[in-house]
């Protein structure tokens, strides 16, 4: 949730750190701080953003140091709440992504101790763990207080002592970057491919003592390898190429995303043979945990996988799951997370894991949590997705939910092929939905000046007006609720008046009838009704409001073409407000507590 970095090397270290924290303000932006190492530690944080911090803060000189960008947890976002923390003589300084647990307890002993204190957050109490412990080795008293630490963590350790760096992760994800006569430490890849594309993934309970020319990794305190990766994004892919938001540059990327992620397979309709997962078993039966966007994507899964497959699918947000649900039997669960490292996620994946259950993950980060807890790994390759809102990754997330529900065993070979001939089509659809933006963005003025929006849909579409809704108040702040269309008149139809507007997802499939019937419900209400409808759809301009035009697409591919039109009325909306599109109050784009 939080984003920290490290550096040791030859260069200055602080404008290295800082251009390695902006790359992960997407994980937390509530403030930002570095501690670097000169005779003593030097300390700067602060509640902005890392653009300002570049600007405005003093000269630290010194070749090692650690930064954090934060999403407060335990305390409000002030300068004190904010990472690095030290102890008491500030000898030491750590940055902190996680969550202690049993930080109430720790900081009471340490106060007793004689210990004080000056931040409100959990983080604090590592440093002072680390002073209580030391004894001349750095690694053995960071050892020694992570063995008292509950929760979970990415941490990255400074001294004043010695040049060296600490790293160590605990359901948190971290990694080394391997430069010429330089390390880093980072929450993730982009933040060092400015510098290196050779990198370590840490895995859970490991521990790095890092110089400038080597590292060492224990695990529990046994000497361990971990092998070295390539980098398969560049750093363009994490620029916004002149686009003026990521955001923008992401929902432009996605007729592209779709070919990335099923290129060969829209060639040969078969799974490349580099797949990493082979669709060979028949399904009984599924279960698909996700949170969010993602969630959002699962339960248009369910709808194809049960239509086209006639077998259960029961889709649960991960962050329900884990508290008390009762594990129903199933054969296969899929996880689907963009990030690879939300924390309710990967719980449930756990869970399914201990009860032997066939796990395969749908993300889109190489090398993250999910795919290392899942059997079998999706990948959507969207590339890095930088906007806190998620978009390409949605549309990646259900062209993989396509490919995977066609590619399974027991689908009808007719069905399979006319299907794969709409899959086909997609790019293109989409290019047609973004050629057509500027009609959305009149839309779009129209939005911004309302405070309560409904987004309604039926069926398939259901899912998608969930989604519209999500994306609107996410990055424009106008309160927007997703309803199954029929379900308006069980209650929330109270609400609508002529500065309510309805968005209604008008498919042109055996739900179109009933959704004529909602909007004319709304109407019939005074509220102000916008249509997104097939470019041949005739009757419905007389009926509503404002219409956005799309092109026509088979019946199970329509929640991609509203989906995209439905980010794009989200982005044009809250850019007409004035909002921080790509960083949102209070968000963060990789959820890592529960
Ligand atoms: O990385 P994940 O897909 O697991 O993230 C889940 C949600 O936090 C995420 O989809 C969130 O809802 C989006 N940022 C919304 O745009």
């Amino acid at each position: 949730m939080c984003g920290i970095v490290g550096y040791i090397g030859k260069a200055s270290a602080k404008p290295i750190l800082l251009n390695a924290l902006s790359t992960l303000e997407y994980r937390g932006y509530d403030s930002c701080g570095i501690a670097i190492r000169n005779d003593s530690i030097d300390i700067y944080k602060d509640i902005v953003r890392v653009e300002v911090m570049q600007k405005e803060s003093p000269t630290l000189n010194g070749t090692t140091g650690i930064g954090h960008t934060r999403w407060a947890t335990h305390g409000e976002p002030s300068s004190t709440n904010s990472h690095p923390h030290t102890d008491c003589s500030g000898k030491f300084a750590v940055v902190h992504n996680g969550i202690i647990s049993n930080f109430q307890k720790l900081r009471q002993q340490l106060i007793a101790e004689g210990h004080v204190f000056t931040s409100e957050t959990d983080s604090e109490v590592i440093p002072h763990m680390i002073e209580k412990y030391y004894d001349g080795v750095l690694e053995e008293a960071v050892q020694a207080a992570l063995d008292e630490i509950e929760g979970s963590y990415a941490i990255a350790v400074l001294t004043a002592d010695e040049d060296i760096l600490i790293a160590a992760r605990k359901d948190s994800p971290l990694i080394i970057g391997v430069g010429d006569g330089e390390m880093f430490i980072a929450s993730d890849v982009p933040a060092v491919l400015d510098y290196t594309d050779r990198v370590i993934y840490l895995e859970d309970r490991d521990l790095a003592v890092i110089t400038k020319d080597s590292f060492k990794i224990t695990s529990d305190g046994t000497e361990i390898k971990r092998a070295e990766h390539r980098a398969t994004w560049s750093k363009e892919d994490v620029q916004k190429a002149g686009y003026e938001h990521f955001m923008l540059k992401e929902i432009n990327e996605q007729p592209r995303v779709i070919q990335n992620t099923i290129g060969d397979y829209l060639v040969s309709g078969e799974p490349s043979s580099d797949a990493e997962f082979k669709f060979d078993e028949e399904l009984r039966d599924l279960s698909i945990v996700a949170c969010g966007t993602s969630y959002h994507a699962g339960l248009v899964g369910k709808y194809i996988i049960e239509e086209l497959h006639g077998i259960p699918v029961r889709v649960d947000l991960a962050s329900e799951f884990n508290h008390g649900r009762r594990m129903i039997p199933t054969s296969m669960a899929i996880a689907i997370t963009q990030s690879g490292e939300t924390a309710d996620v990967l719980s449930t994946l756990k869970r399914f894991r201990e009860e032997s259950v066939r796990t395969v993950a749908i993300t889109n980060v190489p090398g993250s949590s999910a795919s290392r807890v899942a059997n079998d790994t999706i990948y959507t390759k969207a590339g890095p997705e930088v906007s806190v809102a998620a978009t390409k990754s949605f549309i990646a997330q259900l062209i993989s939910l396509y490919q995977f529900t066609l590619s399974c065993p027991g689908l009808h070979r007719g069905i399979r092929e006319s299907l794969l001939a709409e899959l086909r089509q997609m790019p293109n659809k989409i290019e047609q939905v973004l050629d057509g933006a500027c009609r959305i963005v009149n839309v779009a003025k129209f939005l911004a000046k309302h405070d309560n929006v409904f987004f309604i849909g039926r069926g398939i579409n259901h899912p998608i007006a969930l989604e519209g809704a999500l994306k609107l108040k996410e990055i424009s702040y106008i309160h927007a609720e997703g309803y199954a269309a029929g379900e308006l008149k069980h209650g929330s139809i109270a609400l609508l008046q002529e500065n309510t507007p309805i968005i209604a997802i008008v498919a042109n499939d055996n739900t179109r009838d009933a959704m004529i019937s909602s909007i004319n419900q709304a109407k019939a209400r005074s509220a102000p009704v916008i249509a997104l409808a097939d470019e041949d759809d005739e009757d419905i301009g007389s009926l509503v409001d404002y219409v956005i035009r799309l092109p026509r697409t088979g019946n199970m591919f329509t929640p991609v073409t509203n989906a995209v039109a439905l980010q794009l009325l989200a982005y044009h909306t809250a850019k007409h407000r004035g909002c921080p599109i790509d960083f949102p109050r209070n968000l963060a784009k990789s959820v890592t507590v529960e």
